[in-house]
């Protein structure tokens, strides 16, 4: 569900005409709906009505500022990966306590960036760094609240690339030597045990492996506690997909997931932690862009557009699959012709989508790409020196730029020539 409609033959974001506003703007541009946003995150808090939990949104999926404080004044607290996101989200407002900081490549400098902050809790990633982490906390006098991420070996059965959960992912410690690893922790300077994490991947659409993950976590859960340890909290990740393809991937309802959560937290009296981000940021955005050219190749039909795998890389890096609607709803009326959606950019793998059939765009037509809004803006890059573009967020009728489109001057300016070359 979304607010990205057609009203009076023109697709609107919320109560504002992507017409308009891409005459504002310019293309290509990232646009956010805020009534999306507000919408998934009560959906997946809804869910969990009742039980003492904290919606960690994982601030990697969409970290614009504006985003951020939107989430943030809903109650949501932010699941960090970096100093930089760390920063993000206090600047967007986000108390300290409601922060938990993921990854396993954490330095010294951004362990003690996090202790002087105070946040909720890290999720530590391997017993090297659970050794830094004691030894930073300790040397400044602070103690660390901890869970351990555990990696169970299971198959979320989605794109290799994001896939975290299987033994030969990178991600955590390996089920069987967690126990011990507990055993360990409690007896290190300046770290806290407090609870255990899991997330075994993204873009995950089908329960099962997260029904077999849950129940290795309420197992662990219990292991600990026979141990003597106080296990407050179970972290249960992220990673509900979205239905970017139309009915061909149907994602679990949030309140079907929240059983499964539930039959695993049952009478354990755990708080219940969690990592959303797609579920909460993909359908609340989109990327317009406008047609540039169409072109007839030997035996291809190509459409160029002027946004490409800079602005929105998750096609070519993951053959993820963006629907693609007309701004002007008339064109969906005519009959479809097959297209590659490219970019400007001089890879053949700048493309948007691959042999598509979509209603036949001419020069000047505006696109909608759809479900854009988690993975998109966070991820894009300025390849063939072309500038970041702009992301503007829509609050019913009214919208601001979230994020202006730099200058070809601020652009090249980054940059300092030695002083050999002066
Ligand atoms: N927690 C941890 C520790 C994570 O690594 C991630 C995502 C999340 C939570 C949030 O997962 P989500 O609910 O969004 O599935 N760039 C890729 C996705 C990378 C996901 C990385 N980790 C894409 O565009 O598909």
């Amino acid at each position: 569900m979304h607010h990205f409609a057609y009203r009076h033959g023109v697709l609107h974001a919320e109560g504002i005409s992507l017409n308009d506003m891409a005459s504002q703007v310019g293309t290509p541009f990232y646009c956010y709906s805020t009534a999306t946003l507000t919408r998934h995150y009560e959906v997946f808090a809804q869910a969990f009505a009742g039980a003492d939990s904290l919606i960690c949104y994982s601030v990697k999926a969409n970290s614009n500022l504006a985003v951020l404080k939107t989430l943030g004044q809903l109650g949501s607290g932010m699941d960090v990966v970096s100093e930089g996101e760390l920063r993000r989200a206090r600047a967007a407002g986000i108390a300290p306590e409601r922060i938990v900081f993921s990854g396993v490549g954490k330095t010294r400098e951004e362990m003690a960036f996090a202790l002087e902050e105070g946040i909720h809790a890290f999720n530590v990633e391997s017993e090297a760094e659970l050794t830094a982490l004691s030894e930073v906390a300790a040397a400044g006098g602070h103690e660390a609240r901890i869970a351990i991420r555990v990696n169970p070996d299971i198959d979320p059965k989605t794109h290799k690339k994001i896939s975290t959960g299987k033994a030969e992912d990178k991600f955590g410690v390996p089920y069987a030597r967690a126990r011990e690893l507990y055993t360990r922790a409690a007896a290190m300077p300046g770290i806290q045990l407090r609870g255990v994490h899991m997330h075994i991947g993204s873009q995950i659409t089908d329960l099962t492996p997260f029904g077999d993950a849950f129940a290795l976590l309420r197992d662990l859960a219990g292991q600990l506690r026979e141990d003597g340890h106080s296990i407050e909290f179970i972290n249960f990740g992220g990673g509900l997909g979205v239905p970017y393809r139309g009915d061909n991937d149907v994602p679990p309802h949030p309140d079907d997931y929240a059983r499964t959560v539930r039959a695993a937290a049952k009478d354990l009296n755990v708080r219940l932690l969690f990592e959303p981000g797609r579920m909460i940021a993909a359908n609340a955005g989109i990327l317009v862009t406008r047609v540039l050219y169409t072109k007839k190749g030997a035996n291809k039909t190509f459409t160029v557009v002027d946004a490409a795998m800079n602005d929105l890389i998750r096609p070519t890096l993951y053959e993820a699959w963006h629907e693609m609607w007309p701004v002007r709803e008339e064109l969906r009326k005519e009959s479809p012709q097959t297209t590659d959606v490219v970019g400007p950019v001089c890879e053949t793998g700048d493309y948007l989508a691959l042999d598509r059939a979509l209603p036949p765009f001419h020069e000047g037509d505006l696109m909608a790409v759809m479900t854009a809004g988690a993975y998109g803006a966070v991820q894009s890059s300025t390849y063939n020196t072309r500038p970041l573009i702009p992301e503007v967020m829509v609050s019913g009728d009214g919208f601001a730029i979230v994020r202006p489109r730099p200058s070809f001057e601020e652009l090249l300016g980054l940059d300092r020539i030695p002083e050999w070359l002066k």
